[in-house]
């Protein structure tokens, strides 16, 4: 399975913040945001990666990420020229999909929870259909949204209804099989002229080959669209990486754990970030003892 990470927008929700910085590249605490949604593809076990940005962002990516290489991943870039719809990074990245199963993770996701990667990899092993997900909020109207029925079933899909039929929103991250880029080429644009990812779920949901799997209440899947979000979501990462010394989203570790780099290219990592934590970090997980 492939994998896309959609990265664009103007970010205009968090002016001043994002008047001349990518969203995506705020920091999470110790981290730049986008390494927190390549965290979850990696756990996901995919390795080839497509970011979609903007055209003033994507060199800015590039600096950080390059060609993947250094994480073991095969890491490239397109550019959205305008922002529409989420729907849209399946036309927009099709040559890169050629004819594969695929993920797609927004850029300002943040997930963490306790037994995240199985999940991750069974819905990355999909043979048919789509797979997405399914958490409990209290501003279910700010989202998409899925209403179940008896025994997990699903009822409905809505986007930010004004009066929500459950609190169930459905979090940035989509599986999909083979049939997405038919099926994205096939959506009309919504009233506000995007192509909607509800939408192409709905789809799925008509054919009968649409899961929706529950994050359930020990899961986060934090906001990073707001002020408070930002503050919010940077005091969690914190709180949990001091009081257990493990990371979140760290994508050498999992790159190292993955077995997509070996020990040498780990400490080669850390040297380069030298007298931070994050470095002191990467040396603990190459199981040096100077920690
Ligand atoms: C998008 C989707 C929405 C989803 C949300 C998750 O909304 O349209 O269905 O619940 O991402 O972050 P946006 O935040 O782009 O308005």
């Amino acid at each position: 399975m492939k994998g896309i990470i959609l990265a664009g927008g103007s970010g205009s929700r968090l002016y001043p913040i994002t008047l001349a910085l990518s969203k995506h590249l705020i920091p999470i605490y110790d981290k730049p945001m986008i390494y927190y949604p390549l965290s979850v593809l990696m756990l996901a076990g995919i390795r080839e990666i497509f970011i979609i940005s903007t055209p003033e962002h994507i060199p800015l990516y590039k600096k950080i990420l390059k060609d993947g290489q250094w994480l073991g991943l095969e890491i490239s870039y397109a550019v959205q020229e305008q922002p529409r719809g989420l729907a849209d990074a399946f036309l927009v990245g099709e040559e890169f999909i050629g004819g594969e199963k695929v993920a797609l993770i927004l850029g300002d996701n943040v997930f963490y929870g306790q037994g995240f990667s199985p999940v991750l990899k069974e819905a990355a092993n999909l043979s048919e259909g789509a797979v997405i997900f399914g958490y409990y909020v209290q501003n279910p109207q700010e989202f998409g949204i899925v209403e179940f029925g008896e025994g997990g079933s699903v009822l409905s899909l809505e986007e930010k209804p004004e009066k929500p039929r459950s609190h169930y929103a459905i979090p940035g991250l989509y599986f999909y099989d083979e049939q997405v880029v038919e099926m994205a080429r096939n959506l009309n644009p919504s009233t506000r002229g995007e192509l909607e990812i509800t939408d192409l779920n709905r789809e799925y949901l008509k054919m009968g080959k649409l899961k929706v799997k529950e994050l359930g209440r020990g899961f986060a899947w934090l906001d990073t669209g707001t002020y408070d979000g930002l503050l919010e979501a940077s005091n969690f990462v914190g709180t949990i990486q001091k009081r257990q010394g493990l990371y979140i989203a760290c994508i050498e570790e999992i790159a190292y754990h993955q077995g997509y780099i070996d020990r040498k290219q780990l400490l080669r990592l850390g040297e380069g970030l030298n007298n931070t934590d994050y470095g002191r970090y990467l040396r603990k997980v190459a199981g040096c003892e100077d920690f």
